[in-house]
């Protein structure tokens, strides 16, 4: 199995990648960001999901609480006040003093014998500053899976997705820096729709994980934003996918620019100046399900 350390802002999509990375990679460490909600709250959600798998053995280390630049932008009005809200979580025990992000990933990739991976599923403020701090680590570093982008339309402006958005200066950092990327946006995330009758199928499996993901997803799903269409996305799940089953998808290797700031802000364009990034263009939608359905079933 894949050693993968995984940076995310659950969230509700988050934590159901969370899920699936346990079964499909090795998780060696989780570190979280402000995006979907504030850092105080990714960090507990990350810390809940974990304790609901009965793998509170991965340490979570909380980042970066704001953008690089930028003031921070939540997602509340999809996630929910808590981040994941729809489902009551039991209490969590009182928190060992954590360490944070930067320490884990520091300790992380120097300790490594081989290349560890890492799936990026919130803003890249992490990534990014943990980038600038550690060239001399980079031969540590493996894939860089990442759900973000669109070459299309956007989901928080019309031309902007949003974990770009939130911190365009750390997604320019990150496709800049010469890493292996695998970029999984909205062009294949709006493709793969977790339709309804998903949410019944979670209830098979066993609880907490089975009753926790029914309702997290019955409110997901009827958020505003998700409700006119035919299924929720469930974008962060892909770059997980990406990473082990990277040929479910069809990939265009391209130039990519950021647009950091003004009316483009977030936005992911091809464009001749740019770093090359492997970008996921096209998605197997029912190859995608059996491989995501084979991973959650295992928590039957
Ligand atoms: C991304 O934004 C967040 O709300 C989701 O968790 C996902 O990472 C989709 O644009
Ligand atoms: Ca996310």
């Amino acid at each position: 199995m894949l050693k993968v350390l995984c940076d995310m802002d659950p969230g509700h999509d988050d934590a159901l990648a969370l899920l699936v990375a346990l079964k499909v990679v090795e998780v060696v460490g989780v570190t979280t960001v402000a995006g979907n909600q504030t850092l105080r709250k990714t960090t507990v959600n990350a810390r809940r999901v974990l304790r609901a798998a009965e793998r509170e053995d991965i340490r979570v280390a909380p980042g970066r609480g704001q953008p690089l630049f930028y003031p921070l932008v939540t997602a509340g009005e999809i996630h929910g006040e808590s981040g994941l809200d729809g489902y009551s979580f039991p209490v969590l025990p009182e928190l060992i003093p954590m360490i944070g992000a930067n320490e884990l990933l520091e300790c992380t990739f120097s300790k490594a014998l081989e290349p560890i991976d890492w799936i990026a599923t919130g803003p890249l403020s992490n990534v990014a500053a943990f980038l600038l701090g550690h060239p001399h680590l980079f031969e540590s570093i493996g894939t860089l899976s990442i759900m973000g982008g669109s070459l299309g339309r956007g989901n928080i402006t019309d031309s902007a997705e949003f974990n770009i958005f939130v911190d365009p200066d750390a997604a320019d950092i990150v496709m800049h820096s010469g890493l292996n990327i695998r970029m999984a946006g909205l062009d294949v995330t709006h493709k793969a729709l977790l339709t309804p009758d998903a949410h019944a199928r979670f209830r098979e499996l066993a609880d907490p994980i089975g009753e926790m993901l029914f309702a997290l997803f019955s409110f997901y799903g009827s958020r505003e934003v998700n409700a006119g269409r035919q299924g929720a996305p469930i974008h962060d799940v892909l770059a997980v996918a990406a990473l082990v089953e990277p040929d479910l998808f069809n990939w265009q290797k391209t130039p990519l620019i950021v647009h950091r700031q003004g009316e483009c802000r977030g936005a992911t364009r091809r464009g001749q100046d740019g770093p090359y990034i492997s970008v996921a263009v096209d998605i197997d939608v029912q190859s995608f399900f059996e491989w995501f359905w084979q991973a959650l079933d295992q928590y039957r």
